[in-house]
């Protein structure tokens, strides 16, 4: 199977075809999503919540984004990979902006970036970044990094005023050389108007099904998450309930004897076994 670029996902809005994102942080979860088919796979700074246990995405760096991007990249064979600018990564300077973006992708093997918001400097810098030769994703709606800001998750878009404010920001994050825009919890309606306002793909988190793809957090779709989970989260399977089990069952099988069995045991050959068995008999034992 091919390689995904930005340009592809492109053009799976021109054909009609709803694009699957999922996020991913480490290499055999990154193979297993790869493997089911994802066009696109994020190293999100939700890693933060859910690998890290904090309560927001705040205080995820670039070495850690790095980090997993890293172990993302050598299980990817298929989908785009896209590595999340972690908050202060790139609202500071030019300079440190574009090291930044060149320690995702020379260190950790991105090949693309997603930035959040669409304040006049992270236009400029959405610009220069394209500029540079790296595909960028584009974050509006609710902006996790301003959650000091907004709140825990707050819908956004709700009133024609900031409707309107969210339409200008796409069209704005487009003609800056955007190859796709993660819309999150925006209203549906809402969301579709500015997916079809659109020439690159609007990609949806809790902003209904007109958006031209879905992106969710890994650990929310197989239930792998402990913290609260947002309405619009689709569980498809419960990796916790499978993991406790099989934990559960181990601590069964070693307590009561019946883990290991011999066929998973290394044996001696017979003649070994027959000198080796003669240090039982030495007195001091
Ligand atoms: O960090 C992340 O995982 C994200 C997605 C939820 C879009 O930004």
């Amino acid at each position: 199977m091919a390689k995904i670029t930005a340009n592809d996902i492109i053009k799976l809005k021109r054909e009609g075809t709803p694009i699957v994102c999922l996020t991913a942080y480490d290499f055999p979860t990154a193979a297993t999503v790869d493997e089911a088919g994802v066009d696109l796979i994020l190293v999100g700074d939700s890693l933060g919540m859910v690998v890290q246990g904090h309560d927001n995405t705040l205080n995820v760096t670039v070495d850690e984004i790095v980090y997993h991007v890293s172990m993302v990249w050598r299980a990817v064979t298929r989908a785009t990979l896209v590595a999340d600018m972690p908050f202060m990564s790139f609202q500071e300077s030019d300079e440190k902006t574009m090291a930044n973006v060149g320690r995702m992708v020379r260190e950790g093997g991105a090949e693309a970036v997603k930035l959040e918001g669409a304040q006049p400097e992270t236009v400029a810098r959405i610009r220069k970044i394209v500029g540079a030769g790296v595909p960028v994703m584009g974050h509006l709606g609710y902006t996790p990094q301003s959650v000091h800001y907004f709140g825990r998750r707050v819908v956004r878009g709700k009133d024609a005023a900031e409707g309107r404010v969210l339409l200008e920001r796409a069209l704005t994050l487009q003609e800056a050389g955007c190859f796709s825009i993660v819309l999150e919890m925006v209203p549906w309606q809402l969301a579709g108007l500015i997916s079809r306002a659109l020439r690159i793909p609007t990609i949806g988190i809790g902003s209904g099904a007109e958006c031209d793809g879905q992106i969710l957090v890994l650990h929310d779709l197989v239930g792998f998450y402990r913290g609260y989970s947002p309405k619009f989260v689709r569980k498809l399977a419960d990796v916790t309930a499978a993991m406790r089990d099989a934990v559960k069952e181990y601590g069964e099988l070693v307590r009561s004897r019946r883990y290991p069995a011999e066929e998973e045991s290394v044996s001696l050959a017979e003649e070994v076994w027959a000198e080796v068995s003669e240090l039982e008999k030495r007195p001091e034992n």
